[in-house]
């Protein structure tokens, strides 16, 4: 029996070196972890039950029959995130580079398939140089294989990409369908085709970094969510993203308990609207001061940064926020802001998660470049995410909601269940210069007639007044109450119970 155990425990071992010693260190010279050292990191200490650690490739081409590594370049199995089951696979670098072999394929659709089985999240760790290319086609069936499951499992169980290394060719697509892309600083990339075939086709020069390094994934393209400076940084992020997130579509949001008030009342608010309207503030100001001990997991932090998205909690249950940014552009809706914040509606309502709106917002941006880049179907996606979205939808109109975009921002007449205003919010068709402008073209060369029709526009329309008049607006509430009101609204909600008529699916603006 002892020699036995001792078989197996040798057997083990040889598994867990990967592909060798020489390259474990060419990994950590790199500065990056192993796959295991990573999952490691990633889960509760001890808890890590791993699958599949003596599966080889079947693979005879190109020598092939010769080089065999147990685990076979990906390392799978299942762990806890404080205490929650989550599914993980992680490529290993170090056998053969973590390329894509059809056994490969297989270990991952295993964990996919009992993930989604299950219910529970799961987490793919990418540092790999793509398709196995002595195995042809079956390494590309294998991918296929891969990407059903992300697609079936999409909008069921939260799925997360972490790129912790090179990913390219067919391994692109599986974290372009998962939920969230994160990118480490410096030592990943992402592209579909790297530098020498850009060189061979375009004649483009360009280094790896700046085809598809983090810098360009999550300010440029908004491929990536966001990125680390290291791997460390990367997991330990990943256990904190992880408790926000409900394991599945049917799973209420988890509870934590909080340490913060939920009465609690912020007088400083109540000066943080500045009164002249052109004046700029931080919206993350009032996020920061509305959620459970201010700490709110931004989501896309470094692109359309004139709208705001993330994850924050109010009494301990977790509460997706959506928020106009009035110091990036005044916080006006582009085509870039619509799509940022559609996706993250949309993740929201998948998943059970309540949807916060602050809304300061001055209309959508005029422009050629935003007409001929597809602003009416990309705004409309943010107007369609809002509008399908049946989560508790609390909103709060801190300043402008100008024109379409105050229909888009969670309004009452996209099935806004709370919708406050704080006494500084403005809501009308447009700003009042624009609006005398236009309606009184006549009066234009008479500065006092149009001084006077500017007031008049002002008192008519920019307060809250005439949209409360209406119920659009439930209640004018107290700036420094906001934290206290929206936890109130949210618990009210707590049951809501509404269903969209039945569908295949719908057609959202692409
Ligand atoms: C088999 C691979 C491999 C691959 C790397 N290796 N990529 N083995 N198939 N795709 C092996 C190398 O032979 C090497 O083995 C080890 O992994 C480490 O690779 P290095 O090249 O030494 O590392 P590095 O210098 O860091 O370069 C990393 C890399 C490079 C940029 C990823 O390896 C590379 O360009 N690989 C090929 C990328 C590629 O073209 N993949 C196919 C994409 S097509 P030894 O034994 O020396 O350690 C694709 C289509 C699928 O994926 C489409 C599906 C939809």
């Amino acid at each position: 029996m002892k020699h036995i155990l001792k078989q197996l425990d040798e057997r083990r071992a040889e598994a867990r070196r990967g592909g060798g010693e020489q390259r474990i260190e060419a990994q950590h010279n790199r500065g990056k972890l192993t796959a295991r050292e990573r999952i490691e990191l990633l889960l509760d200490h001890g808890s890590f039950e791993e699958f599949d650690m003596f599966v080889q490739h079947r693979a005879t081409d190109f020598g092939m029959d010769k080089q065999h590594a147990p685990g076979d370049g990906v390392v799978t199995g299942w762990g806890t995130v404080n205490g929650r089951t989550v599914f993980v696979y992680a490529k290993d670098f170090t056998v053969f580079g973590g390329s894509l072999s059809e056994t490969h394929a297989g270990k991952i659709t295993k964990v996919q398939d009992m993930a989604l089985r299950n219910r529970a999240p799961i987490i793919g760790l990418f540092d790999s140089g793509g398709a196995r290319i002595q195995e042809g086609v079956a390494a590309l069936g294998g991918y296929g294989e891969v990407f059903q499951r992300n697609v079936l499992s999409s909008g069921v169980i939260p799925q997360i990409s972490v790129i912790m290394g090179p990913c390219a060719g067919g391994d692109v697509y599986s974290p372009a369908m998962t939920d969230f892309i994160f990118m480490v600083r410096n030592t990943s990339y992402m592209f579909v085709t790297g530098p020498d075939v850009v060189k061979t086709v375009t004649n483009e020069t360009v280094s790896a970094e700046e085809l598809g390094g983090a810098s360009i994934h999550t300010v440029k393209s908004a491929i990536a969510d966001r990125a680390y400076d290291n791997d460390v940084e990367a997991l330990l992020q990943m256990r904190r993203l992880i408790d926000f997130l409900p394991s599945s579509n049917t799973d209420d949001v988890p509870e934590w308990p909080s340490f913060d008030d939920s009465e609690r009342i912020d007088a400083s608010l109540d000066t943080l609207a500045p009164e002249n309207p052109n004046k700029p503030y931080d919206i993350k100001e009032l996020i920061a001061k509305t959620v459970d001990e201010g700490d709110f997991f931004e989501i896309q932090e470094a692109f359309a940064r004139n709208i705001v998205t993330g994850f924050g909690r109010m009494d301990g249950r977790t509460v997706g926020f959506v928020a106009n940014q009035p110091l990036v552009l005044a916080g006006v809706l582009d085509s870039d802001a619509s799509r940022k914040g559609a996706r993250f509606v949309r993740f929201c309502d998948c998943f059970n998660i309540p949807i916060v709106s602050f809304v300061d917002v001055p209309g959508f941006l005029p422009g050629v470049a935003q007409e001929y880049g597809g602003l009416i179907k990309h705004g409309a996606k943010l107007l369609f995410a809002y509008a399908e979205a049946t989560v508790p939808k609390v909103t709060v109109i801190t300043r402008k909601a100008y024109g379409g975009a105050y229909d888009v921002m969670a309004s009452k007449h996209l099935r806004g269940d709370i919708n406050f205003a704080w006494p500084t919010a403005q809501i009308a068709v447009m700003g009042a210069k624009g609006a005398v402008e236009i309606i009184f073209r006549q009066d234009m060369d008479d500065p006092e007639k149009i001084a006077a029709r500017t007031r008049e526009y002002e008192t008519r329309f920019l307060s809250p007044f005439v949209a409360a008049e209406r119920g659009y607006i439930d209640e004018i509430i107290m700036p420094h109450s906001t934290r206290k009101r929206i936890v109130r609204a949210l618990s009210m909600l707590r049951h809501k119970e509404l269903a969209n008529p039945w569908k295949k699916h719908d057609n959202i603006p692409l």
